[in-house]
This record gives C-alpha cells, sequence and structure tokens, in this order.
C-alpha cells in the first residue's frame, strides 16, 4: 500500500512557544503515529527571507526550530526533515508555477490583502514595504506542497487558503496539459484548539503574551506564577470552567488529573497551588524534549545531519518528477 503523505512547512521564527506545540507539532508528529502516513515537514527558511533580513538571526532561527521538531520527538531515520534553500529545485518549480498563476489570485490573499489595507489606512502607498516575495509567497508555497504530490498539510486556519491557492494553481496547469500532472492537496486544521496566552488571549508572538517551549524549568515556573488572578482567598470554591489556569491546564493532562484538581478547585484552592498544578503539568510534558533541545543546539552539527539527510533524500525524487514536468511543458 503506499503511504498517504503529510506535509507541512515551518517558519523559522525562533524558538516556539507552548501555542505552537499544542496547535502544530504536537498534533503532526501524533498524526505519523499512523503508520499509514509519511511525514514531510521542511523548515521554510525562504519564506522567512520576504520579512526577515539579518542573515545571522534567520540562520539561527532556522537551527532552533529544527531542533525543536527533533527534540518533540521527529526521529529524522522515519520522518523527512529539510531545509527549503538546501532544496534548490523548489526553485524552479517556482517559476515554472508562476507562469501558471494569474495575478487576480496573488492580489486576493488575505496576508497581502491585510498589509495593502494597513498601509491604505495610514495614508501610504499602498505597495510600501510590500516586495515581490510577499506577494508571490503562495506560489512558493504552492511548490512546496506540489513537488512532493502531498496528501494532506496540516496548518493553522489563516494557512487554508494558501492550500487552496495551490490547488487552483495545480488545477490550471493539469487542465492545461489534459493530464493529472499534479496531485490536489488537502488542507487539515485543527478546529477548537487553541492554546490562551498568560493574558487570557490566544497564546501568539505578536501578543506578547506567549511562553517559549523551552524555557528552563525556573523560568517557566516563574512565568506561570505571573498568571493573572483575581483576589479570592484559598478557601472560596472556585470553577474550573471560569479559570485561565484550568484551561490552560486541560491541554497537559489527562482527563483524571483534571477531575482531580476540578474537585479541588471546588472545594477552594489557593490561586498559587493551582498554578504549581499547571506548571507541574507542563513540566513533566516538555522536560525530556528540552534537555534533548538543549543537547542539539549545543552540537548543531547533529542538526545538520538530520536536515542534510532529509535534503539527500527529497531531491532525486524532485529531480524526476522536475524532469517529467519539463518534458511535458516543452523546456529543459
Ligand atoms: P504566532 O501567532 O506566535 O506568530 P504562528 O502564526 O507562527 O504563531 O503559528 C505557527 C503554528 O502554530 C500555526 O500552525 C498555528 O496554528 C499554531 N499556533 C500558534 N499559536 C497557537 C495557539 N495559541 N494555539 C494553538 N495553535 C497555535
Ligand atoms: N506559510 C506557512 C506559515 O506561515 C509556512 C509554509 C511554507 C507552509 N510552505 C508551506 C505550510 C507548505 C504548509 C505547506 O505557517
Amino acid at each position: 500500500m503506499t503511504k498517504k503523505i503529510s506535509l507541512t512547512g515551518i517558519k523559522p521564527t525562533g524558538i516556539p512557544h507552548f501555542g505552537n506545540y499544542i496547535g502544530a507539532i504536537r498534533p503532526a508528529l501524533k498524526m505519523l503515529e499512523n503508520s499509514s502516513t509519511e511525514g514531510i515537514y521542511f523548515i521554510a527558511d525562504y519564506h522567512s527571507l520576504t520579512t526577515m533580513h539579518d542573515g545571522k538571526t534567520l540562520r539561527e532561527n532556522s537551527y532552533e526550530v529544527a531542533a525543536s521538531w527533533l527534540a518533540c520527538g521527529l526521529d529524522p531515520e522515519k520522518t523527512t526533515i529539510y531545509l527549503q534553500s538546501q532544496v534548490p529545485e523548489v526553485m524552479e518549480f517556482n517559476w515554472i508555477m508562476a507562469c501558471f498563476t494569474s495575478k487576480g489570485l496573488m492580489n486576493r490573499a488575505h496576508a497581502y490583502k491585510a498589509l495593502v489595507q494597513r498601509n491604505e489606512e495610514a495614508g501610504r502607498d499602498q505597495d510600501q514595504g510590500i516586495n515581490m516575495g510577499i506577494y508571490t509567497y503562495p506560489i512558493l508555497m504552492a511548490c512546496d506542497i506540489l513537488i512532493h504530490k502531498s496528501d494532506y498539510v496540516p496548518v493553522g486556519e489563516d494557512q487554508l487558503q494558501h492550500i487552496e491557492m495551490a490547488r487552483d494553481m495545480a488545477n490550471v496547469f493539469n487542465h492545461t496539459y489534459k493530464k493529472e500532472a499534479f496531485k490536489l492537496p488537502e488542507g487539515i486544521a485543527q478546529k477548537g484548539v487553541l492554546l490562551p496566552g498568560l493574558d487570557g488571549r490566544k497564546m501568539s508572538k505578536s501578543y506578547n503574551n506567549h511562553i517559549p517551549l523551552f524555557l528552563p524549568e525556573k523560568k517557566l515556573r516563574k512565568m506561570v506564577m505571573k498568571i493573572q488572578t483575581d483576589s479570592q482567598p484559598p478557601e472560596t470554591p472556585k470553577n474550573p470552567d471560569d479559570s485561565l489556569i484550568f484551561d490552560l491546564y486541560k491541554y497537559f493532562t489527562t482527563e483524571q488529573q483534571q477531575q482531580e484538581l476540578a474537585d479541588w478547585y471546588r472545594r477552594g484552592i489557593g490561586w498559587g497551588e493551582a498554578k504549581q498544578q499547571l506548571f507541574e503539568a507542563m513540566n513533566a510534558e516538555i522536560a525530556p524534549a528540552r534537555e534533548r533541545y538543549n543537547e542539539l543546539m549545543a552540537d548543531k552539527a547533529q542538526i545538520d545531519k538530520a536536515l542534510q539527510m532529509g535534503a539527500e533524500k527529497v531531491r532525486p525524487q524532485i529531480q524526476e518528477y522536475l524532469r517529467e514536468i519539463k518534458e511535458l511543458i516543452g523546456v529543459g
């Protein structure tokens, strides 16, 4: 039986936070426990280049993100992990797909439209600060997906439009050459999985309410203790369904643990005690990965090796596919 391919790209924006872990890393790795699915999870450094123009930071971020996935359990022998820029064939594909993508489609991309709107609202030229990489971002993303004949693309909901666009481009191409040259991918977004941050809003770097995934234990505890609470005394019975601490706790514990803490809430719990329970649950979940993460970051050659192995694995397949596509379009 041929395996289904689950592919996703991760933008190297620095050490992930617990929201990224719960919403992206943990489910994407869980998906691979199903032996009929093969994973290809790559670091989209060229996508980051659209906004990050500091070479040292971009490279360091790529290491941090690769180390995070490896530390959280991605086994490079079984699951392919590579650095986008180490597979240059994608760029050749990128040009080909650009010639099958209407400008109008790019004009409709939410991310691009939001930037234009922000410029307009500020009374600036509508194109200010928008480079062509940002504008054509969905084309490169479509290539990332289509070159692997991906079946599933696990992403955050904000990325679903890009996957629809990849399907559009694939359809235009297939229709033009009357051939199923590209497989249509299916976007898979986690519904209802939204880890709150320290202030109760969605945990996000842009709100600066996030808890970095690999904080040293003491710092993690300190951050959890910072969660804002009211001034109810410990003996007052409390409602677990109306508690940010409890909301967070649910993502790291079994139903039985949740039941026990809920009972404690109803009997009366001190907020310090509740936070201690949360800290222990988060720490238990991440402690083994943290150790591995620190090891990897102290010996980046291990990360290089995993990424190189991934690139070496995918490049021959992509080259073969590229040859077929070039034959079809009459170039090369
Ligand atoms: P940020 O909002 O911090 O910039 P990103 O947009 O880079 O995070 O998110 C990368 C991935 O992590 C996406 O798949 C997104 O769905 C997931 N993610 C981010 N924040 C959360 C959250 N608070 N809860 C669940 N998933 C999240
Ligand atoms: N655009 C995605 C993001 O911002 C990252 C990405 C690049 C991606 N190429 C991809 C995701 C291909 C899935 C498939 O998160």
